[in-house]
């Protein structure tokens, strides 16, 4: 199986999904996904039940990913894991197993930055499927339901962030918007889903006016709020009767914003490669807007695969890969930081 390839095995526990990821040489063999359904009916991730979960799944996802890629455990090189930034309770899951199985297996650690796997997902090598890659520099928008930053990357292990949320992170904005229709948890798919049928010119919402690249969606969201607490004083039946056209605009105004800055990132920095990450990359309008803005104005963009734009630990392991590849471990002392504030990209 080996034949001296590099074989990292990649764990991703951050937030509600654990994930077992399988790289030889950057190739995926296995990416194996537990997601938990239990936070649904309370509308949101709900810490506590997040790691009992994490606990109850994480040695069944390793052992699968291990099994699927049919790696046995002396052969792989090292353990690529979450440190931060994430949930404290997950993040100690995955640190606390890895550091268990780095141990019992003599193997060495290595640490990643959840933010750095969305960035790099786009590296993940798929069997059967060629796909160019992003050279370098380029600019990363990366969009989560925890983070939005504009992101310069000159090399794999390389960032800068250029701009960031100063407030909610746009996958929030979407759920707390779903919240508010009353369309369940999380929210981003089920707006993308209901918005192809809306108007996205029906109903405007307040734009934040901020400098630089930095984004704020908390404006925005109360603008909703307060539009919808007005309409449904009128009509108690405002929602149910425009929740297409509201989904659609509403997230019509969150891609402007993004989009906006993007533009103006590239304006600023002259560079024409556009790769999308995170969450909020898996909607389709986001994804038709860059594709089109990139046509008009001559950029290469670079939009993931789905399966790689939602947590996973294939993301993990390939920086996990690069970091390898520069002797860069980790020890058994390194503990989960939760802030992304707190973990340099
Ligand atoms: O990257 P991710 O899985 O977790 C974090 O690191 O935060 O992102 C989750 C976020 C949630 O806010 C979810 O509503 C959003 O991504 N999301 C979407 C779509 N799919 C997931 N938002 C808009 N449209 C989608 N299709
Ligand atoms: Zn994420």
């Amino acid at each position: 199986m080996k034949d001296n390839k590099t074989i990292i095995l990649g764990i991703e526990s951050s937030c509600d999904d654990t994930s077992a990821a399988v790289l030889a040489d950057g190739w995926l063999l296995a990416n194996v996904m537990a997601s938990q359904d239990v936070h649904r009916q309370y509308g949101g991730v709900i810490p506590e039940l997040a790691s009992r979960a994490h606990q109850q799944n994480i040695l069944p996802v390793v052992s699968e990913a291990l099994r699927r890629s049919e790696v046995a455990m002396d052969e792989v090189d090292a353990i690529a894991f979450t440190r931060g930034p994430g949930l404290l309770g997950s993040l100690i899951v995955g640190t606390s197993f890895a550091k268990g199985l780095a141990l019992s297996a003599d193997v060495p650690m290595v640490e990643v930055n959840h933010l750095q796997g969305h960035i790099l997902s786009h590296f993940i090598k798929v069997p059967g499927r060629e796909v160019s890659q992003p050279s370098f520099p380029f600019l990363a928008l990366l969009v989560s339901g925890g983070h939005t930053q504009i992101v310069r990357v000159d090399d794999y292990l390389d960032f800068t962030v250029l701009g960031q949320t100063i407030d909610d992170a746009v996958g929030e904005a979407f759920d707390k918007c779903a919240k508010m229709l009353d369309l369940g948890y999380p929210g981003g798919p089920v707006i993308d889903r209901l918005a192809k049928e809306g108007d996205p010119s029906r109903f405007r919402f307040a734009k934040p006016s901020i400098p630089g690249l930095d984004f704020s969606f908390s404006g925005i969201k109360t603008s909703l709020l307060y539009f919808l607490r007005d309409s449904l004083k009128e009509d108690p039946e405002f929602i149910e009767k425009n929740k297409n056209d509201l989904c659609a605009s509403f997230q019509k105004d969150l891609i402007d914003i993004l989009m906006k800055k993007l533009v103006k990132a590239t304006g600023q920095t002259g560079i024409r490669q556009i790769v999308a990450g995170g969450g909020v990359a898996a909607n389709s309008a986001l994804r038709a807007a860059i594709t089109s803005e990139g046509e008009k104005r001559d950029w290469s963009c670079f939009l993931p695969e789905l399966r790689f734009t939602t947590d996973n630990a294939a993301m993990i392991a390939i920086v996990g890969y690069y970091k390898y590849q520069k002797g860069i471990f980790c020890g058994l002392d390194a503990a989960p930081i939760s802030r992304a504030a707190d973990y340099k990209l």
